[in-house]
């Protein structure tokens, strides 16, 4: 039976059902699908319609590996401050199971964690344009308009900032993808077919997150 939506509800269901993915088949994405994704990032908003917005599509396996090498080091770095600043230890400081808890923190310090970028049939690598004042707002943008269509084609993603979070990476993603000085890149989109559904992630709250004129002043009553 066919289920009959509005467009609304349509809206809703494709934003509820992405789900950030890290497990790929080895399913090939067509190239149909690729261009439908392509063609939402370049229809998205942008401050005075700069559209700093360029993209590096990589399939070749040994360059998807480079990529991954980059963000599993990136992670790692990053992780470990969160660990050594005590930072991981409090946000996982709810799971009680010591053994789960040490695992996790290997993973994470370890980078293991982003190295997963490598395995998806496609990256496409988002770069902006550096001397456009909103190009972190405009390429975000974009990308998050490609996760939705990757959404509706039922594709999976996940956005990857890890080879991007650190200036040695920033300057090594640039030789590695042939990037001019102009250019920075901003993130890794990991796409192709999702091997199994994934339950979604917590959310806050709306009556935690807005306030009705005046910031503490909640617009919603919390549900009881
Ligand atoms: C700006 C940004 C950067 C992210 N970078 C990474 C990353 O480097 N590695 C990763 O595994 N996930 C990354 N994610 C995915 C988030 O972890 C994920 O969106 C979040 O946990 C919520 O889960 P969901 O996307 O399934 O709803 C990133 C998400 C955003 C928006």
């Amino acid at each position: 039976m066919t289920e009959m939506f509005s467009l609304a509800e349509a809206t809703m269901k494709v934003i509820l059902d992405r789900r950030s993915i890290r497990e790929f088949t080895d399913e090939p994405v067509s190239e149909e699908d690729l261009q439908a994704i392509l063609e939402a990032a370049r229809q998205a908003p942008s401050g005075e319609n700069a559209q700093p917005w360029r993209f590096v599509i990589i399939k070749d396996p040994d360059m998807r590996q480079a990529i991954a090498t980059i963000a599993g080091g990136g992670s790692g770095r990053r992780f470990t401050a969160e660990f050594v600043t005590k930072k991981m230890q409090a946000r996982f400081s709810s799971l009680q199971d010591e053994a789960k808890k040490k695992a996790a923190f290997e993973k994470l310090t370890s980078g293991q964690v982003s190295a997963f970028v490598g395995d998806a049939p496609i990256i496409i690598m988002v770069c902006g344009k550096k001397d456009v004042w909103d190009m972190p707002y405009d390429t975000s943008a974009a990308i998050e308009n490609m996760l939705l269509m990757i959404t509706a084609l039922g594709l999976g993603a996940c956005w990857v900032i890890a080879p991007c979070i650190d200036v040695r990476d920033e300057e090594r993603m640039q030789q590695l993808l042939g990037v001019p000085a102009g250019y920075k890149v901003v993130s890794a989109i990991s796409l192709g077919y999702p091997t199994r559904p994934h339950r979604p992630r917590p959310r806050i709250p709306l009556h935690e997150l807005v306030y009705s004129e005046q910031w503490g002043a909640p617009y919603y009553e919390a549900k009881q």
